[in-house]
């Protein structure tokens, strides 16, 4: 048995505090039953509504969005003792990021116990943008951008589409930071795709993953997804299906 306000914030659905909020206001129902009383426990069995919408179907669910640190590996466990993403969140359920960001790359993650949704996220045919901001070594050329943008072969296969956008150059040090957009998620696949092009990537940061950004989400923090936005990442891989 949990507290009302708890289960609720765990859905996904809304914060606590909000969920508070709501109760107050007598617009949370259990088994059809207002429930005003901030103390009050149920347990997963209870069928919960809040705001007429049932929480039922996503309470077992969890997404968490991370911004996830340099020096942290994408893994539920490593074998080196070094620290994981997992690690980085409060929660004893068997949650697992869905898809890779390399221990040096920074931002965004998304750590979560739903497969369905991992896996169209992490399926190519999905299109979900996944924007990469690339430090790179040496001065990006216009025709390089669009070879970017074509495609590069990496490993005998051509990657797909892609946007590339210079976001600025730096004659004095000989560097050029670009934006990138990729669907794709291949193997170290931003890094790859500029040393088909003979650059060196000196830092990388996930910016963006579909439309969740990392505004007010400083580095070695996460957030609960919404149900709005969970719900939303379905559609966007529904889009293309
Ligand atoms: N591409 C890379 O090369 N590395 C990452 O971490 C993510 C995408």
């Amino acid at each position: 048995m949990e507290r009302i306000q708890k289960i609720i914030a765990q859905s996904g659905y809304c914060s606590r505090r909000k969920a508070e909020e709501l109760i107050k206001k007598g617009l949370v129902t259990i088994n059809g039953n207002v429930i005003t009383e901030m103390g009050y426990k149920a347990s997963f069995n209870d069928y919960i509504e809040v705001e007429g919408n049932s929480i039922m179907d996503k309470q077992d669910k969890v997404y968490y969005l991370l911004n996830k640190p340099r020096g942290v590996i994408t893994s539920t466990k490593d074998d080196k003792g070094r620290k994981t993403v997992v690690d980085l969140i409060d929660d004893n359920r068997r949650i697992y990021p869905v898809g890779r960001l390399d221990y040096d790359t920074t931002g965004l993650i998304i750590i979560t116990n739903d497969g369905e949704l991992a896996n169209l996220l992490m399926h190519p045919k999905n299109n979900i943008d996944k924007v990469y901001i690339a430090k790179i070594e040496g001065l990006i050329t216009k025709g390089n951008l669009k070879t970017l943008e074509s495609g590069v072969i990496i490993d005998g296969k051509k990657t797909s589409k892609s946007k590339a956008k210079v976001l600025k150059m730096d004659k004095k040090n000989n560097t050029s930071v670009v934006e990138l957009t990729i669907h794709e998620g291949r193997n170290h696949q931003v890094k790859n795709m500029f040393k088909a092009l003979g650059y060196n990537v000196i830092k990388l940061k996930r910016e963006k993953i579909s439309f969740l950004t990392d505004e007010s989400l400083p580095s070695g923090t996460y957030r609960q997804l919404s149900i709005h936005e969970v719900k939303k990442l379905y559609n966007e891989t529904k889009m293309v299906s």
